[in-house]
């Protein structure tokens, strides 16, 4: 008989199909970035990726699965002759072992039917991750650059467990983990020791701490449990070395077709400002989709008036930027590090750099805010009038520190 772990891959599920669009953005920006990252002399660079959760590489409708859509987009960065990444070692654990025996099929046909053997290294191992620890620290250290995958099911997973693998020598590498945070209200919602303390061992923290935490946010502020994992995530990765924590929701379905509704973060860790932007430029696009299916195919008539669908993103840049003066790059970080909704945002309020470019000049058009460039630097990144930015002002990291905003 079929349990849960197999029963997942008979058919992909349509809020399935939303992560891996946003999982498949994350991986092929992080490779692209790694291939062409401060690489003038063009070395060839060896990049790794590590599926912790991998499941069976393959839906029974045909749909990919996370290690066959890395191993995809590996083939499609392969052959392309300006690509400097020449071997990709994919480290992929499955603990239930009927799902391990066909993600390793799965995964050596499609090296097989590709080509691809010369270049990708691949390794299946049928156990629980957290036994794997040494394969995956090896294959981390083995590879400046590279990608971790974390998608389990509910609330299995240990973060402190996965922040121990990622402190060594991650510097270069982006994570990517599913949090259901559907589940974690649910057993949060709860008051016996034993549910509290699977949240508790899930984030690290003590049973006594949790419970001050609940204690704090439902009966003084009046909030909801998603507020405690919101607070529970962000504290959690308040020391993690990557300048950008990312938390977008995304739905679950229900009969068949997409909630309206925010049941699992997506949480991505990541110094790239390439890697941040793919990522939400995805689910920008995905929100859009989703308004417009809402509407029949059609948008709506503010959609197309700047003024009104760039309202939220510049109210947050006006709060952030409130009597300041603050490098672009402050704000990115600002507008990254925070929690984004499936079921209220819209698609304009996504910090994409397409965003927020729009955003902030219309706060220069507006007076409000004046942006301070000195020297070549004005004429790379701003307009001949010298008033707005121009897009490779948002394009690297080093761009966003050389430029300030003041208000
Ligand atoms: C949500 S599925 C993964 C889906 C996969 N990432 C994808 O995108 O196709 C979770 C998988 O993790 C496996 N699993 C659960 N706990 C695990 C653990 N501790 N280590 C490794 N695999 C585990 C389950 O058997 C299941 O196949």
């Amino acid at each position: 008989m079929k349990n849960t772990a197999q029963e997942h891959f008979e058919k992909e599920p349509p809020h399935t199909a939303i992560k891996h669009r946003l999982f498949k953005s994350v991986y092929d920006s992080c490779i692209s970035i790694s291939s062409s990252f401060n690489n003038k002399t063009k070395e060839k660079r060896q990049f790794v990726y590590l599926d912790l959760y991998a499941g069976c590489g393959k839906f029974n409708d045909e749909n990919l699965g996370s290690p066959l859509i890395a191993l995809n987009s590996s083939k499609t960065q392969l052959e392309n002759p300006s690509n400097n990444i020449n071997k990709i070692n994919m480290i992929l654990s499955e603990q239930n072992a009927e799902n391990a025996k066909c993600l390793f099929k799965n995964v050596q046909e499609y090296i097989d039917n590709n080509n691809l053997s010369n270049n990708v290294v691949s390794t299946v191992l049928t156990e629980s991750w957290e036994n794997c620890t040494e394969q995956f620290k090896q294959g981390l250290n083995n590879s400046d650059w590279g990608m971790i995958f974390a998608d389990p099911f509910s609330v299995e997973l240990k973060l402190p467990d996965l922040k121990s693998l990622i402190d060594n020598n991650s510097k270069l590498k982006d994570i990517l983990i599913l949090i259901n945070t559907n589940a974690h209200e649910r057993v949060l919602g709860r008051t016996d020791e034993e549910s509290l303390s699977k949240i508790a061992d899930y984030f690290g923290i003590e049973i006594k701490m949790l419970r001050l935490l609940k204690r704090q946010v439902q009966d003084v502020e009046q909030l909801n449990n998603a507020v405690v994992i919101r607070r529970l995530i962000s504290r959690t990765f308040k020391d993690i070395d990557k300048d950008f924590v990312i938390n977008v929701a995304i739905t679950r379905t229900k009969e068949g077709a997409l909630e309206n509704a925010d049941r699992f973060y997506l949480c991505l860790l990541t110094s790239s400002v390439g890697v941040a932007n793919a990522f939400l430029d995805t689910y920008s696009n995905l929100l859009n989709e989703k308004i417009q299916q809402n509407n029949n195919g059609q948008l709506s008539l503010f959609d197309s008036n700047t003024d009104f669908t760039h309202f939220e993103l510049t109210q947050k840049i006006k709060d952030i930027s409130s009597n300041k003066t603050m490098s672009l790059l402050k704000l990115f970080t600002k507008l990254y590090n925070d929690f984004y909704s499936w079921k209220d945002a819209s698609p304009n309020e996504i910090p994409t750099s397409k965003n927020i470019k729009t955003a902030i000049n219309n706060l220069v058009e507006q007076n409000y805010l004046k942006i301070l460039c000195t020297g070549d630097n004005k004429a790379k990144y701003m307009t001949a009038d010298g008033k707005k930015l121009k897009s490779n002002a948002f394009q690297k990291k080093q761009n966003l520190r050389e430029i300030f905003l003041q208000n």
